[in-house]
């Protein structure tokens, strides 16, 4: 099992203010910067792309961003988002007519690759990949806002994903995407996940240093 890492999905943001909004996450003991991509096309939204990205790195962000692609097709975007500063890029089998072509073309540009399960993608996707892959996420909703309910179904997916990950030997992360809370994060963990994303949680919150402390230390728990 990996570190615990807390990623705040900056999708609930204000965008107004995004890079003090980033800041003030990482100040209150976040670990990582979630980016979710959406392009009114594989997912019914529209978000931000690499420049926003650039413009976080250049504002200072060292923290890893995870950048999170609800984008189809996804080839022709990896390498601006590597370019861009991404850490780590995600993206989900469906939108890509290669997958492993896709893990290879991520690796190529010097990011982490990760792959998306959706909550009605099956885990056999990730049996040919899973040794490729440096995070598997699983979305615990359907994919294109923030503010959902956490899908109970996931907690057995992580269950399997988590026992397919230790069999394979590798250090390899199990991300967990949607409805995350401080209280039902404990049995989410407890199902296999070591990284949390959480949108609406964490940025509804008026105390952010405090959200995420009660979110480390049910984890930990
Ligand atoms: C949904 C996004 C999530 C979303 C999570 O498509 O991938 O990252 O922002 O938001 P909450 O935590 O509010 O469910
Ligand atoms: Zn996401």
């Amino acid at each position: 099992m990996q570190s615990t890492v807390i990623a705040p999905s900056i999708l609930s943001a204000n965008f107004a203010r995004l890079g003090e909004e980033v800041d003030n996450v990482l100040k209150a003991g976040a670990d990582w910067v979630h980016f979710d991509v959406m392009d009114n096309h594989y997912v019914p939204n529209l978000t931000i792309g690499p420049m926003v990205c650039e413009a976080l790195r250049k504002h200072g962000i060292t923290a890893p961003i995870d950048v999170h692609l609800m984008v189809e097709p996804v080839d022709r975007i990896v390498p601006d988002f590597a370019k861009a500063g991404a850490t780590l890029i995600s993206f989900h089998p469906e939108a890509s007519a290669h997958v492993h072509r896709t893990i290879q073309l991520i690796r190529s540009h010097g990011c982490q690759a990760g792959l998306v399960l959706n909550p009605a993608t099956p885990v056999d996707v990730l049996e040919w990949v899973l040794d490729e892959l440096d995070m598997v996420l699983l979305m615990s909703v359907n994919p294109g806002f923030g503010g959902q309910s956490f899908i109970p179904s996931a907690l057995e997916k992580l269950r399997r994903v988590r026992q397919m990950i230790d069999a394979s030997g590798k250090p390899i992360r199990l991300e967990i995407d949607g409805g995350v809370k401080a209280d039902n994060i404990a049995e989410i963990a407890a199902a296999g996940a070591d990284t949390f994303v959480a949108g609406s949680a964490i940025f509804n919150a008026p105390d952010y240093a405090d959200v995420i402390s009660r979110m480390k230390d049910a984890v930990s728990k």
